[in-house]
């Protein structure tokens, strides 16, 4: 059995009973440095780790799939959801092991800045620049999300699309430049990072661990009775 489990992201808190138990049983547990560091207070001496980094994943992956073809139990682990942000590690991980792989969800930081920054899913937009290949669709959609009167909840992309070219991106196509903005760094802090506008974050630096809340101008109606 081979499975990709979502894990984090940054802390064992937000790993689902699930998961933690899938990791547990593991004969195999695989995964980036920094999120097999989440799990590992889980991990027994007899489990075997496979850690990895972005120049040998392909290499370390081809042989947990050696281990998995082997009848060993594999946990790949990935940080957050695998749904955002993580399908192409995951087609790695089907591409050395020459077959689909189960996925276990977990919980995402997008998620969790939707509850720092208190915003619901049915009226935000979450994308991410966080990929390789061409990110010209993905630029289009974001400006119209917020032309549509969304929230957008942005990955970006080390370090080639971070916030402050997002920011430059959006107000060259003509966003408003006082959207309100939050960048939450490793979302661990019970206050944003920064906070500020559109326009502000363009000169902004972060960390390759930010993610960032871009707010409607204007909040949606809430529907409810007596409102409009
Ligand atoms: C490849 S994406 C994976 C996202 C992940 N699948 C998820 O659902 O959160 C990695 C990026 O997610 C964001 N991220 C993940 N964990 C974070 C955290 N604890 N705080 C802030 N940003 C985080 C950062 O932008 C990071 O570079």
């Amino acid at each position: 059995m081979i499975v990709c489990v979502g894990a984090g992201p940054g802390h064992l808190d937000f790993l689902t009973r699930r998961g933690a138990e899938l990791v547990s049983n593991a004969d195999v547990v695989a995964g980036f440095d920094a999120v097999v560091d989440v799990v590992r207070p889980l991990l027994l001496n007899e489990q075997q780790v496979v850690t990895m980094g972005y120049s040998d994943q392909v290499a370390k992956l081809a042989e947990v799939a050696e281990l998995h073809q082997a009848g060993k139990n594999c946990v790949v682990v990935l940080m957050g959801d695998v749904h955002f942000s993580g399908f192409q590690f995951l087609e790695r991980v089907e591409t050395a092991c020459g077959h689909r792989v189960e996925t276990v969800a977990g919980i995402s930081s997008a998620q969790m800045l939707a509850s720092k920054g208190r915003v619901c899913f049915d009226e935000t937009t979450f994308l991410t620049f966080h990929r390789r290949g061409n990110l010209t669709p993905f630029k289009t959609h974001l400006r119209e999300v917020l032309r549509g009167g969304r929230n957008a909840i942005v990955i970006p992309r080390p370090w080639d699309f971070m916030p402050g070219d997002v920011a430059a991106y959006l107000l060259a196509g003509g966003a408003s430049a006082a959207h309100q903005v939050e960048v939450w760094e490793n979302l661990s802090r019970d206050e944003a990072e920064w906070r500020g506008t559109l326009a502000e974050m363009e000169g902004r630096k972060f960390s390759d661990m930010s993610i960032v809340l871009i707010r409607a101008l204007t909040p949606m109606p809430t529907g409810l009775e007596g409102e409009q």
